[in-house]
């Protein structure tokens, strides 16, 4: 087995949600993103907040990827935002892998669709599922706080049960 198919072996492998040491590798693989306008720039006090939204891939003690999913229960939705695979990993599926594992979170909690607003990575969301949207798709409590002047589109998808259940629902100790 080659280095690299022994260390993709199993991509879910040091994916978790996120903990207050991961923040520091959280801010290092998004801030360049960041700064180039591709995500939305959170200070750190926001990251703070939303640490616990957050996913990881930990791969020897760095974080090589992360995304958020913040659930909008009323709406029986969820927003994926801040995904982000670190540019020497980029291209092996991880990024895929990550997406998949934030569906199945969001199936066990029992959301039915993702949406999210992106201003230039919409075809590699497309290809997974995705569908523009109005913005009228959105809940109305994230609408609210939408920056129009980015200029984002919306996306959504709706998720399919067969998911459910897999992987484990790593909540316990929150
Ligand atoms: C988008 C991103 C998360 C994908 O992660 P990844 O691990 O490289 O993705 P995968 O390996 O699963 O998929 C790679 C494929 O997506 C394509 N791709 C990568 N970035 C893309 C983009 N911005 N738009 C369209 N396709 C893209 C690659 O060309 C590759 O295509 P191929 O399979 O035909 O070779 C990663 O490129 C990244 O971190 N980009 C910067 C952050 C970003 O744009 N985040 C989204 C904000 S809304």
């Amino acid at each position: 087995m080659s280095y690299l198919s022994h260390f993709f072996r199993d991509v879910y492998e040091g994916t978790r949600m996120a903990t207050e040491e991961d923040l520091p590798g959280i801010r290092k693989l998004i801030y360049p993103l960041e700064e180039s306008g591709v995500l939305v720039r959170r200070t750190d006090k926001e990251l703070l907040e939303a640490l616990y939204s957050f996913y990881v891939v930990e791969r020897d003690g760095s974080v090589i990827a992360c995304a958020a999913l913040f659930p909008f229960p009323e709406d029986k939705s969820g927003e994926v935002a801040a995904i982000a695979v670190s540019e020497e990993c980029r291209g092996r599926g991880l990024g895929d892998k990550l997406l998949d594992y934030i569906e199945k979170e969001a199936l066990s909690l029992g959301l039915g669709r993702l949406f999210l607003l992106t201003t230039r990575t919409a075809d590699w969301f497309v290809r997974r599922g995705f569908s523009e949207c109005s913005i009228e798709s959105i809940p109305e409590q994230r609408r609210k706080r939408i920056n129009l002047s980015r200029g984002s589109k919306y996306y959504i998808k709706q998720l399919q049960p067969k998911h459910a259940g897999v992987p484990v629902n790593n909540f316990a100790g929150r």
